[in-house]
């Protein structure tokens, strides 16, 4: 699908629109922040909030830092193309 609606709701400024999101209301830290912090080592809520301060006030943010973390380190799952299987 394309067209202006669509196109206005999914980019902001040439920025993908989930990537804008707010983490964390404290210190105003978006997810792409929080993303990049832990492609950067962050490992634990306190390794971003060291980097980014993200996480370092209310703890409000805490679930959606732990979200990302957990997005980043899960493991890939690859299935083998059908027919492929050993
Ligand atoms: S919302 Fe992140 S510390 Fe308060």
């Amino acid at each position: 699908m394309t067209g202006g609606v669509w196109v206005a709701t999914r980019r902001v400024l040439g920025v993908p629109y989930k990537a804008m999101a707010m983490v964390c209301l404290c210190h105003g830290v978006n997810e792409r922040r929080v993303r990049r912090t832990i492609e950067a080592g962050a490992t634990t809520i306190d390794d971003v909030t060291a980097a980014c301060r993200a996480g370092g006030t209310c703890h409000g943010c805490h679930p959606t830092i732990d979200r990302l973390l957990a997005d980043a380190h899960a493991p890939v799952t690859v299935r083998p193309a059908f027919g492929l299987a050993t």
